[in-house]
């Protein structure tokens, strides 16, 4: 397994466009002694679906914010290093035009919505772009179908429920068609039935649209099956950045504070015993355990 730092793009796609890159960036808050990121070099490619997991505190939201620009736009530091977006660097280009192109959907849905319908809520950005009528409907359309929720399109974003405003949150970013979507943990105030149907969405995004994402999550066992990368942080810095299966294989997740999916910590455990059953690859989630068994049984 590559461990960070070994190569830039870690488990990234070979021959792929570059949607960011990422050259020894650190970064300390104003008032802070610590820096929050620690020389961090990384690409991440189009079409990339990278999981960023580590425990709280370690900087996942920091690094999410340096890739939209809020770091060091917004944000008062020291920033060292450099970002780019699209080629942008994002110390040189105004937020706006980087929030377009890197779209950030933050923990709180609630701080997201404002307007009084769902569909005006998604609206809202394509009109401050100046766009015209007929696009701004079609954009609309599109991204309330693409996350299946047309039918709430008259509803007011207040009236739904944590999973539902998440999913116009996404909606209206997608509007504005971003080239990566960079999500922070949203699925942390959602009840388990709404985080799997959630991320469901967001797989489909990445799968069917082509979309790059970026996903801080706790959750692993809903979305490594479907990743590409998994980063792992701990104290400002990646420690592992390889494909999902090489880390959870080679790698200690326990000790930066990351729980095993079920599923992979028990096919561990079956290996350590060492008997007759052995699982080649370790399964990332309960269907791939499902199936794996099966295999044995049948
Ligand atoms: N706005 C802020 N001002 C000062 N320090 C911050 C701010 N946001 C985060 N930090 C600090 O930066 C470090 C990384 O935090 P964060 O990026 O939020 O980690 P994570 O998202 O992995 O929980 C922590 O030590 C945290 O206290
Ligand atoms: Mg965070």
């Amino acid at each position: 397994m590559r461990r960070a730092g070994e190569g830039a793009s870690g488990g990234s796609r070979l021959g792929a466009e570059a949607v960011i890159k990422v050259d020894n960036l650190s970064f300390r808050y104003l008032g802070s002694e610590d820096y929050a990121l620690k020389d961090i070099t990384l690409e991440v490619k189009r079409g990339d679906f990278v999981v960023l997991a580590g425990r709280s505190g370690c900087g996942k939201t920091t690094l999410l914010r340096c890739l939209n620009g809020l770091i060091p736009n917004f944000y008062e530091g020291d920033f060292s290093g450099r970002v780019l977006v699209c080629g942008m660097d994002t110390r040189e280009t105004p937020p706006h035009i980087l929030s377009q192109k890197a779209g950030m959907v933050f923990q709180n849905p609630d701080n997201q919505l404002f307007a009084l319908s769902v569909e005006a809520d998604v609206a809202f950005p394509l009109e401050n772009l100046g766009l015209p009528r007929e696009v701004i409907l079609e954009r609309v359309e599109w991204a309330l179908k693409l996350l299946g929720i047309e039918d709430l399109r008259d509803r007011s974003p207040f009236e739904l429920s944590g999973g539902q405003k998440q999913k116009v949150a996404i909606a209206s970013i997608l509007a504005m068609k971003p080239d990566v979507l960079l999500l922070d943990e949203p699925t942390s105030s959602l009840d388990p039935a709404s985080a799997k149907s959630l991320i469901d969405s967001i797989v489909e995004l990445n799968r069917r649209e082509g979309l790059t994402i970026i996903i801080s999550e706790h959750r692993l066992e809903l979305l490594l099956p479907h990743a590409s990368r998994l980063m792992v942080m701990d104290r400002g810095r990646i420690v592992y950045d390889s494909d999902p299966r090489s880390v959870l294989e080679g790698g200690d997740l326990l000790a930066y504070g990351i729980a095993l999916p079920r599923a992979s910590e028990v096919a561990r455990y079956v290996n350590l015993r060492g008997g007759c059953l052995r699982f080649e690859k370790i399964p990332l989630s309960v269907d791939e355990f499902v199936e794996r068994v099966r295999g044995f049984i049948a």
